[in-house]
């Protein structure tokens, strides 16, 4: 893995542009994006660059099951405001949090996958080690899935919502298998609290308990991380 260590998650926004920016000028067609706090300043500098993806395509990681993309706490709204809205690719795909059939949903989903081969993935980490919603214990063969959401998932999400119980207890997920088939992926994390998750992904086994972990199996990872989050690192 290729580890780029920047001093706060500003200089991280630039790193990660820089790998948006680059991929664009090898001609990816697709890129992989990722939600949460974590790739927000990454979407700050692609919004106020010149960058054109509007002959692109983005397939995001995941979303909650339940919520419509007109809830401001879903990863459709939060790619709307933080990227889109600014930014418009030609097309978007974000799972379908309500889907009436869950099953089809995520076939519907792979299809799309398989016909978009992801030349840039976007990656934050949970505290977990989780990567998407890929909680630890998710094989990594697995494609997309319905996933049940753990309590530390749980916990550090409901900061995004008004309550714990606000926090839905499902989602869509990428699976792991789809993300090891993207040309470049890259991943980011800050601070303390991702520390322990990073150092396992990095210099831990490749385990099932550990999701990030399999990207040690990947030839074209690149790891954004600041001196918090890389403190555990031998
Ligand atoms: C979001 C996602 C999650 C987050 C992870 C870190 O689409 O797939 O894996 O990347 O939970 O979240 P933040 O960045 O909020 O710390």
């Amino acid at each position: 893995m290729n580890i780029i260590q920047v001093v706060d998650q500003n200089m991280g926004g630039e790193a990660g542009f820089a790998e948006f920016k680059t991929a664009l000028e090898q001609g990816a067609n697709t890129f992989g994006l990722a939600t949460g706090s974590t790739p927000v300043t990454i979407y700050e500098q692609l919004t106020h660059s010149a960058l054109d993806f509007s002959q692109k395509t983005s397939i995001n990681l995941d979303e909650y099951v339940g919520l419509s993309p007109e809830n401001p706490q879903s990863y459709h709204y939060f790619m709307q405001k933080h990227l889109f809205d600014a930014k418009p690719f030609r097309e978007s795909f974000v799972p379908n949090g309500l889907a009436e059939d869950g099953d089809a949903e995520v076939k519907r989903y792979d299809e799309i996958i398989a016909e978009h081969p992801i030349d840039l993935q976007l990656l934050g980490l949970g505290k977990n080690g989780h990567i998407g919603f890929n909680e630890p214990g998710t094989p990594f063969d697995e494609g997309t899935h319905r996933v049940t959401l753990t309590q530390s998932t749980i916990d550090a999400n409901a900061r995004f919502f008004e309550d714990e119980a606000d926090v839905p207890r499902y989602a869509y997920s990428m699976g792991i298998a789809s993300i090891m088939k993207a040309k470049h992926i890259v991943l980011v994390a800050y601070g303390e609290a991702k520390a322990d998750a990073v150092a396992a992904m990095i210099e831990g086994p490749v385990t099932e308990d550990v999701p990030a972990s399999a990207l040690q199996n990947h030839d074209n990872v690149t790891v954004i991380v600041d001196a918090a989050a890389a403190s555990k690192l031998s």
